[in-house]
């Protein structure tokens, strides 16, 4: 028996959001996963990409095909906690997703090994416990939820090791332009450029614009997201690995119709919001600043994806 499942890429973070907010973006990976019968045949991992230009296949070389890999090692913990082991396996992934720029990938690949197996094994784990098992495994809360959940989510991994989590409605209307350049920055580099501890005065701007943004979605309101969508937990720290950030940002910042600019995750790929703003200004004011410092870009201005994981029939 196979089966496949297909989960969106995410977009983790949204400025002040850090490490609870994420969105569903339509870009996608599908894992499969087969039992093979015959004993003794183990694990086989086999990856795919079928990308557009600035997939670097070079990255794929670098991950594990074997019990190392971080969908073997979700599907382990899912066959563990009902007291069983994975043996004869077959994992395909087919990635459209591009990998270490911030866009959830490894998130979407453990999301649909997880949700493959659980359906193989008879569906024993239900949404809540999928969603921490994944957590456990790929650590961020903020691109397993809303890639299991579809849309816009705040998902707090607690001090306990559970997840609380809801969707939010996020207006339909709203552009978001995702520009990826063609050079990686894996989360745990980007995470090590982060202090251990911030100013109480930068902790509190983060909780007054994470209020101001969860309330502007709520009503739709432009001016309050424009001045919502600002962080200084994360993004002035990652600055320095993200060669043209604070020029993009800066270029943004006093546009109407312009809603916000922000880091993708933990980078290196950019997020502008926007709102019957001109998207192909968008595009050349990106696309020139980071061509000047010879770095490709891949811009696309998509509708948030409001469908999770879903199981292919
Ligand atoms: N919230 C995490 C970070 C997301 O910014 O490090 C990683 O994808």
């Amino acid at each position: 028996m196979k089966v496949s499942v297909k989960v969106p890429a995410t977009s983790a973070n949204l400025g002040p959001g850090f490490d609870c907010l994420g969105l569903a973006l339509p870009i996608y990976n599908t894992v499969t996963i087969e039992e093979t019968v015959l004993p003794g045949t183990g694990i086989e991992i086999n990856l795919m990409s079928e990308g557009e230009e600035v997939i670097d296949e070079a990255a794929f070389d670098n991950i594990p095909r074997d019990e190392n890999n971080i969908v073997y090692k979700a599907v382990e913990m899912l066959y563990n906690s009902i007291g069983q082991e994975p043996s004869e396996l077959k994992i395909n992934i087919q990635s459209q997703i591009p990998i270490t720029r911030g866009l959830g990938s490894s998130a979407a690949v453990v999301v649909g090994g997880l949700i493959a197996a659980n359906k193989l094994l008879g569906s024993p784990a239900d949404e809540t416990a999928l969603l921490s098992i994944a957590t456990e495994v790929e650590g961020h809360p903020d691109n397993v939820a809303p890639a299991i959940l579809g849309g816009f989510v705040l998902a707090s991994q607690e001090d306990d090791g559970s997840v609380i989590y809801r969707k939010l409605d996020w207006p339909q209307e709203w552009d978001i332009t995702v520009c990826i350049p063609d050079f990686e920055l894996s989360t745990s580099i980007a995470r090590s450029v982060l202090p251990e501890q911030v100013p109480l005065q930068d902790a509190i701007f983060n909780a007054k614009h994470l209020a101001m943004l969860i309330q502007a979605v709520n009503t739709k309101d432009e001016k309050l997201m424009q001045a919502a969508l600002k962080d200084k937990l994360h993004q002035p720290y990652r600055e320095k690995l993200v060669p043209g950030m604070k020029e993009i940002m800066d270029a943004f910042k006093h546009e109407d119709g312009v809603l916000g600019c922000v880091l993708s995750g933990a980078g290196p790929a950019m997020l502008i919001i926007s709102h019957k703003y001109d998207l192909d200004k968008i595009k050349s004011i990106v696309k020139e600043i980071w061509e000047a410092q010879s770095i490709k870009v891949e811009i696309k201005t998509l509708k948030i994806e409001q469908k999770g994981a879903e199981i292919l029939e």
